[in-house]
């Protein structure tokens, strides 16, 4: 088959892989046919996950056709059309039994990422996300062997095409846990950092639950053009704005927002120390977006954050969110647990995350749609790769009526 591989920062491939196998009871092989580049995959392009090995398959938001099932597959037959969680749980387990599925002990063989971590065990495996996760090879490819089949995916219903569903996998449940985790409802003022489709999918989530003000904050004015059409978000440019979360302090009557999300993780761009001492590896992430988070939430509010986070991070102001009183919650995302009522919400047209999709392409233009995402080039928000043409429904047989 063919696959996206990894081989170095930067390079990534589409090369011929062995065709994946049935290699426990509950697996199933799945035929992909919608896979998406996420956020999470430019860490790895940009060569700052650790625990990469060339030829590593990536790609952790996919969904597609069953095409073989393991005997202990009880929930699934070869033909179902399904969506896949990023994160592999053996629905079991004390945190799965928690519905706490990214915290799963039993499904990673590798380290995880944990810097101090004593004896304690390590969360979920992921599809395509280095061996600290696992090395399980991920879904841009044609196929992909599917884990635990009887926990992750999620059976689409005819009459949803596979760009209304796909972001079921990761994003559409991370912005929403985002949003969940702010305490977003009715009336809410929320400040969103980053406005690529992690940030957006918050935006669309925090309308759903009824937050009054969303302030966004990028460097891209074409996103923030999008999301302020899209998700009637207040959008501040950096490139214009020095200082957001002063900004948004003024606005907000010198209190502050209720809730801060911060979609935008380690690699947070404006603290020039920061870079350095990253690309050192003298430390872990930058604190620059975590700082105007802190910075722009009111006392007693939330900091909530879906980006991704390694390591330590100098000038974090403790001492800010104590006076405070702030909450911090954070983490990957339990997908299982939101994809369904999700699903819900899509099939009711009250979510549209198919709107924020600007590329497709086949999986052969996989490279490239790397690049024109990192770059933020041709206006990219997100790519869709379909590996086996994309879905089409089958036919239904008309009988003539005169017969
Ligand atoms: N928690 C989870 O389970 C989970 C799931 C999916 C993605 N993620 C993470 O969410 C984050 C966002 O993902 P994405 O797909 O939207 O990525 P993305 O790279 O497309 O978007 C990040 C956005 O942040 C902006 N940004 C950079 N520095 C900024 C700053 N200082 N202030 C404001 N904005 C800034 C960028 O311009 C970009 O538009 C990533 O860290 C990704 O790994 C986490
Ligand atoms: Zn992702
Ligand atoms: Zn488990």
């Amino acid at each position: 088959m063919k696959a996206l591989t990894y081989h170095g920062s930067k390079d990534v491939r589409v090369e011929t892989m062995p065709d994946p196998v049935i290699a426990a009871d509950d697996d199933i092989v799945l035929r992909v046919t919608a896979t998406a580049i996420c956020g999470s995959d430019l860490h790895i392009y940009r060569g700052k996950i650790p625990d990469m090995k060339t030829g590593d398959i990536l790609g952790h938001e996919f969904m597609g056709i069953v095409e073989d099932t393991g005997k202990g597959v009880t929930k699934l037959k070869r033909g179902d059309r399904v969506v896949v969680p990023f994160t592999i749980a053996c629905g079991e387990c004390f945190f799965c039994n928690k519905t706490m599925f990214a915290a799963c002990e039993n499904t990673n063989p590798g380290r995880g990422a944990i810097l101090n971590k004593k004896d304690i065990r390590p969360g979920a495996g992921l599809f395509g996300y280095s061996h600290l996760y696992g090395g399980y090879s991920g879904g841009q490819a044609e196929f992909v062997r599917v884990p635990k089949a009887n926990v992750g995916p999620l059976v689409i219903p005819a009459g949803l095409s596979d760009e209304q569903v796909l972001f079921l996998s990761d994003i559409l449940p991370t912005g929403y846990q985002a949003a969940v985790n702010g305490e977003v409802g009715p009336g809410s003022t929320v400040a969103i950092f980053g406005a690529g489709p992690v940030g957006l999918m918050a935006a669309a989530s925090c309308r759903l639950l009824g937050a009054e003000r969303i302030f966004m904050i990028d460097e891209h004015p074409y996103r923030l053009e999008f999301a302020r059409q899209t998700y009637g978000v207040e959008p501040i440019e950096t490139g214009n704005i020095d200082d957001p979360a002063a900004h948004i302090i003024e606005s907000t009557n010198f209190r502050g927002v209720d809730a801060s999300i911060d979609a935008v993780g380690f690699e947070a761009k404006g603290s020039t120390v920061e870079t350095v001492l990253t690309d050192l590896k003298m430390e872990g992430s930058s604190g620059k977006v975590l700082r105007q988070a802190i910075a722009a939430t009111r006392r007693g509010g939330v900091v909530s954050v879906p980006g991704v986070y390694a390591g330590w991070v100098h000038g974090f102001l403790f001492g800010d969110a104590f006076e405070k009183g702030l909450v911090f919650r954070m983490g990957q995302t339990h997908a299982q647990r939101f994809m369904p009522q999700l699903l819900e919400h899509i099939q009711k047209g009250e979510l549209k995350p198919e709107v924020i999709i600007t590329h497709h392409m086949s999986l052969e233009d996989a490279a490239h749609g790397y690049k024109i995402f990192e770059a933020a080039d041709e206006e990219c928000r997100k790519v869709v790769l379909t590996p086996s043409g994309p879905f089409v429904p089958a036919a239904t047989e008309t009988i003539p009526e005169a017969l």
